[in-house]
């Protein structure tokens, strides 16, 4: 058994002593927090916390951190880093007055990103991912979820499946696998929609289970991409072979996305850019988590998700980093939460928790992650000399993150765990 105490923390967060799988409403500006505090790490487990007048004496590692705080590490439930090429020509177009479905319908976006995917190796797809999984874990992630959704041919998104079943392997952090064959219709297929979405259900489908490359389906339910009734045929399929739904709707506009994530019982929702009261009336009687990504309204100019709203009628907001290539070029956690303060109004209180441990939750995977508490995998940042918590959105340029933890040992940078 090896031992790992961090001692003299300046504010212990989201340290709780009794077990919440997630939090709602006015709950989530109750952030749990422990001030001059100690936290003992056994293997890879946090074992106990408490005042530093109850400190234990001795430890095999231990750790001053006078002046920092301890958070858990970021929960990000929602990326698409396997990718074959960055697009900052579509970035540039933007700039010059083209929307995301301008380019989009002119055969960019997804479709750009899908012909580049196809023509890469799984060896070169699996090394830029790694890096970017390194990158994301320098930032203080300590969960991920990744989809696919850049192949959209069978073999192409087996690929890309393969590719996220490698990483979880090599990886030090857990990572979630969500089959997105429904991100967009080829163009070879534009004249005969249902025909791709027959491939979906009864070709993709069958194959990802049977290799298990799956935990969940999700679907770009949205203008210009696929149907509310689309989604349903193709998530009720999935349910079938017992893969729940996590999906992306309402980012383009009032579309029924977020009625047919929870009509298909799915997870979470994810963007919400475009939600107003049904939607939130419908997520209150669900049990379907509101997933808001705010650095892809950002990146793209279009309308943030309205967190204040959601949060007041008593909704459980989570918060996550849509990292890819076209929306969101940024796996940085500590961003999104700053924008979600300085963009959606959430309290800090409310974003870290939004970050944390209902991010955990949007992957089911709460019952180890999300929280500073006994039983859970020690997965944690130090941080820089804080002030104050809300320093942390507040200085929203600056890397405050000083050292990482994960699995209980101190991660050594990129590719020490490789
Ligand atoms: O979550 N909105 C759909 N899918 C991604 C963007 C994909 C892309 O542009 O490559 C997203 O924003
Ligand atoms: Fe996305």
């Amino acid at each position: 058994m090896s031992t790992l105490l961090i001692r003299h923390i300046k504010s212990l967060v989201q340290a709780e002593t009794s077990f919440r799988p997630f939090v709602k409403g006015a709950e989530m500006a109750r952030l749990p927090v422990l001030d001059d505090a100690f936290l003992l790490v056994k293997d890879q487990l946090i074992h106990s916390f408490g005042p530093m007048s109850d400190c234990p004496d001795t430890a095999d590692v231990t750790i001053d951190a006078t002046g920092r705080m301890v958070f858990p590490a970021w929960c990000d439930s929602h990326t698409h880093i396997v990718f074959a090429a960055s697009r900052e020509e579509e970035f540039v177009s933007r700039i010059r007055g083209l929307s995301y479905e301008e380019i989009a319908r002119q055969g960019g976006g997804i479709l750009n990103s899908a012909r580049r995917l196809q023509a890469a190796s799984e060896e070169q797809l699996l090394e830029g991912a790694w890096q970017r999984l390194q990158e994301v874990i320098g930032y203080g992630t300590g969960a991920i979820e990744i989809k696919s959704g850049y192949g959209l041919t069978l073999d192409s998104e087996l690929k890309m499946l393969r590719v996220i079943r490698r990483l979880r392997e090599i990886s030090p952090i857990p990572i979630k696998a969500t089959f997105l064959g429904a991100h967009a219709v080829p163009t070879e297929y534009q004249a005969r929609r249902q025909d791709y979405i027959a491939l979906i259900i009864r070709e993709m489908l069958p194959a990802v289970v049977e290799e298990h490359l799956a935990d969940y389906c999700d679907v770009f339910c949205d203008k210009g991409f696929f149907t509310v009734e689309e989604t349903a045929q193709i998530l009720q399929a999935a349910a079938g072979y017992g893969l729940k739904a996590k999906i992306h709707a309402n980012e383009l506009g009032y579309t029924g996305g977020v009625q047919a994530g929870i009509a298909a019982g799915a997870i979470s929702v994810d963007h919400l850019e475009y939600t107003g009261e049904a939607e939130i009336a419908a997520l209150l009687d669900s049990s379907t988590l509101p997933t808001l990504l705010p650095s892809c309204a950002f990146f793209l100019g279009i309308p943030y998700a309205p967190a204040r709203r959601m949060i007041d009628a008593g909704l459980p907001v989570v918060l996550a980093t849509d990292y890819n290539p076209g929306s969101s070029p940024s796996g940085r956690m500590s961003l999104v939460v700053a924008l979600a303060c300085i963009k959606m109004k959430m309290l800090p209180e409310e974003a870290i928790q939004a970050a944390t441990i209902n991010g955990a939750r949007a992957m089911e995977l709460e019952a180890s992650y999300g929280s500073i508490a006994p039983g859970k995998v020690a997965n944690l940042f130090i941080t820089k000399p804080m002030p104050s918590i809300a320093y942390l959105p507040y200085a929203f340029g600056s890397d405050l993150t000083e050292t990482i933890i994960l699995n209980g040992k101190i991660w050594g940078g990129p590719d020490s765990n490789k």
